[in-house]
């Protein structure tokens, strides 16, 4: 479903007959609003689970699984927006509202630092610690901050390049191949179901962040320095990196209408056949491979799936992902934990994948080969994990986010050069980090 820019769309999804109506009307323990003491979370009973737009088919199973098994605590999912800015905002207002009824919540790996740094979600640590051990490392760190544990990790994301087998024999390795796969056979608009040569995600929102920051990044540039927060993103390979984005509106290798693509829009335009490639996250592939329920798509089984290209090979993704955190405000922070715990199980990460194609956080998934023939991109997708570059880490980040997609949007909409583009955003990082 594509979804507005307009207001967050909130949709309820009760699951299974016997559904308490509400967290509220559960009876339970008083919840705890223990940030350090590491004592044990209380309150037991029916909680709500906030959660993106479930594009991928994911939850209706999975709470009427727990449900079945946990009839004391049932659990109500709570369908968000499937835009990200939109679900930081839902989630920002239930917060400074002190709403209990937002139990556990789903937290984008960029929003770990501001929800803890304001304290609304609990730490994981102490009696109530999560294990980790056989987690991929990066979205363990992005659920830290500053050198504690607040969210459980749970879906990971690395951007992947789709790509049409059908129409090309080897995928891209370097955004001239792209250019050069495109030349005489894509247009620069897809209006009339003409098709285009390459998409990502150009809206101004969290996704042109993202798509900003690998280009720049995969040119050797940075955003911030290591420290997370001191702007660099006002040098020559920066320049080069945006370039690639701002030079395919220019020159027609990214179509026009790619300025509005959000996530499903560029998963809508490549399932139209309309795009020979696609930069996405790895939940696309069981959509545009029809995967059940799903149908419509144009482009089943004719597409591949590759790393990011750069400028001389490979680039680098940005890490994507999401996380699970019990509010810090909820009366049912026991039967939370256990929920998030039981997420954490192999059977739950296995089905994630095996059904949304999501990104497990589990390792060992990654080297299970009897799933390499169902999805033979695992090991293309591990490597993008694994090699993600996260996107800076503070908690104003909003401000810094805000900083980035202002004027990447410019540049691609050719009302400010490059150059431009980059010192602006140099001050605006600067000024909303204060590094
Ligand atoms: C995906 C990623 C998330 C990112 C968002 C941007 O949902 O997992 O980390 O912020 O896309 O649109």
């Amino acid at each position: 479903m594509r979804t507005s820019r307009g207001a967050a769309v909130a949709v309820i999804l009760t699951v299974g007959a016997t559904l308490a109506a509400c967290s509220n009307g559960s009876s339970g323990g008083t919840g705890s609003n223990n940030t350090n003491t590491g004592q044990k979370l209380a309150g037991s009973g029916a909680f709500t689970y906030v959660t993106g737009k479930d594009n991928s088919g994911i939850w209706a199973p999975l709470a009427a699984k727990w449900n079945a098994s946990h009839p004391t605590m049932k659990v109500t999912i709570k369908q968000q927006s499937d835009q990200a800015d939109q679900q930081l905002s839902d989630l920002e207002q239930h917060f400074q509202a002190k709403d209990a009824n937002y139990d556990v919540v789903t937290v984008d790996v960029i929003w770990t630092a501001e929800f803890a740094a304001k304290g609304w979600v609990v730490p994981l640590t102490g009696a109530n610690k999560l294990d980790t051990s056989k987690m991929l490392s990066g979205p363990v760190k992005a659920a830290t901050y500053a050198g504690t544990l607040y969210a459980a990790p749970w879906a990971s994301d690395g951007g992947i390049l789709f790509y049409r087998k059908d129409q090309v024999k080897t995928p891209p390795k370097t955004w001239n191949d792209i250019i050069n796969d495109c030349k005489g056979k894509t247009s620069p608009t897809i209006q009339g179901g003409k098709e285009g040569c390459y998409a990502g995600q150009f809206a101004k929102y969290e996704g042109l962040t993202v798509n900003a920051a690998e280009a720049i990044n995969a040119a050797g540039g940075q955003i911030v320095k290591s420290d997370g927060k001191t702007p660099n993103v006002d040098t020559p390979q920066a320049a080069n990196g945006l370039n690639f984005l701002v030079n395919g509106f220019k020159q027609g290798y990214i179509p026009k209408e790619a300025i509005g693509f959000q996530e499903t829009q560029s998963l809508n335009a490549f399932d139209a056949g309309q795009l020979m490639f696609m930069r996405n996250w790895p939940y696309a592939y069981a959509i545009a491979n029809n995967a059940p329920p799903n149908k419509g798509s144009k482009v089943a089984g004719k597409f591949g799936i590759a790393p990011l290209p750069g400028p001389n090979g490979h680039g680098a993704s940005s890490l994507g992902g999401h996380n699970l955190a019990i509010s810090k405000y909820s009366k049912h922070q026991a039967s939370g934990l256990a929920f998030v715990k039981w997420l954490e199980e192999p059977a739950q990460q296995r089905f994630i994948l095996t059904k949304g194609t999501l990104a497990p956080v589990l390792s060992s998934l990654y080297q299970d080969k009897s799933l390499y023939k169902q999805f033979p991109y695992l090991p293309t997708l591990y490597k993008s994990i694994q090699s993600a570059v996260p996107r800076p880490v503070t908690p104003f980040y909003p401000a810094v986010t805000e900083a980035i997609e202002t004027n990447a949007y410019a540049a691609l909409q050719g009302q400010k050069s490059t150059q431009q583009a980059l010192k602006d955003m140099q001050a605006a990082i600067k000024s909303a980090t204060g590094a």
